[in-house]
């Protein structure tokens, strides 16, 4: 009754379980997951111990993090509560969090009842690097003493931000370190339709976005000016800005972002 228990041992638990790690957490994980193959490559990697049945991993649970993809939580959780009203599972309350993208607080908490208070949490894969983000919204009625242990353990992976459930959706839209992948792709990828080589058009594109954004969380100018201060105007710059702005840059990615959030909120709810 006192490990962090992950249900699901896939790519975001692996990532978690790698930044945990790596951060020197050295309490008690198990893992959970129907593939055992995936359980001794975690087992070896990070020293968790992996459990193949599913009612003795949450039975040692005192904190169950939901990790399976989100068409799967409502027949993991309909598992789980025909195990509590069959009375096969503790009394006491405890904690969960679910990292299910679109599967709302409201659902999670009709499916386990009052055994369980609810989180969801929207971290990245980057957190395996110790400088990552997660967004964490609480279910009503959650003890402080437990959203400051939530909150503790998220923080050891990079910032956390507390937001309001209905941001979630935009939030796990905007939130993935993919744009960062996909800017790249695109912005090489173009130069190198110009003329540059790949490894250079590759340092070129890195530089340009990491370097940007780097810079502006160092410093206080806002983004408006740190724009005019890299696009001269008349310049190289500036008339590349333009012409990405006349093409539709902003337009594309409100859709992408639309069709992103539209994605996450397709399920939200869990049978009982
Ligand atoms: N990946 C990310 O970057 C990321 C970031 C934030 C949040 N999330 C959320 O985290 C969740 C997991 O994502 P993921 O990318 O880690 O998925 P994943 O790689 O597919 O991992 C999920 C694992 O859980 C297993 N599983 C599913 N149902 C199970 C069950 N009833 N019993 C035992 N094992 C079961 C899956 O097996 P099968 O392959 O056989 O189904 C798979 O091994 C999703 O809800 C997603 O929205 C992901």
């Amino acid at each position: 009754m006192s490990a962090l228990v992950f249900l699901g041992g896939g790519r975001i638990t692996a990532a978690l379980v790698a930044g945990l790690r790596r951060t020197g957490y050295r309490g008690a994980v198990i893992v959970h997951d129907r593939h055992a193959r995936k359980l001794r490559r975690l087992e070896n990697e990070f020293g968790i111990t992996g459990e193949a049945d599913l009612m003795s991993a949450v039975r040692a649970a005192r904190t169950l993090v939901i990790a399976v993809r989100p068409a799967a939580v409502d027949k993991l959780l309909r598992q789980i509560g025909n195990e509590i009203k069959l009375g096969r599972i503790r009394k006491e309350p405890f904690v969960s969090v679910s990292l299910a993208a679109g599967v709302t607080l409201a659902a999670l908490r009709t499916a386990l009842g009052s055994r369980t208070h609810w989180a969801r949490a929207m971290p990245s894969p980057v957190c395996r690097t110790g400088h990552g983000l997660t967004a964490l919204a609480f279910d009503r009625g959650m003890p402080r003493g437990k959203q400051k242990e939530i909150r503790r353990l998220f923080a050891r992976l990079g910032d956390v931000l507390v937001i309001p459930e209905k941001q979630f959706d935009v939030f796990t839209a905007t939130y993935s370190s993919s744009h960062g992948y996909h800017a790249l792709a695109e912005l090489a990828g173009a130069a190198e339709k110009l003329g540059l080589p790949r490894k250079i058009a590759l340092a070129a594109g890195a530089h340009a976005l990491a370097d940007g954004i780097a810079s502006w969380r160092a410093q206080p100018k806002s983004l408006g000016a740190l724009i005019e201060e890299a696009a001269t105007p008349g310049g190289t710059a500036a008339a590349t800005i333009a012409a990405m702005d006349a093409h539709g840059y902003g337009r594309a990615i409100l859709r992408g972002l639309r069709a992103g959030v539209a994605r996450a909120g397709t399920r939200k709810k869990v049978r009982t």
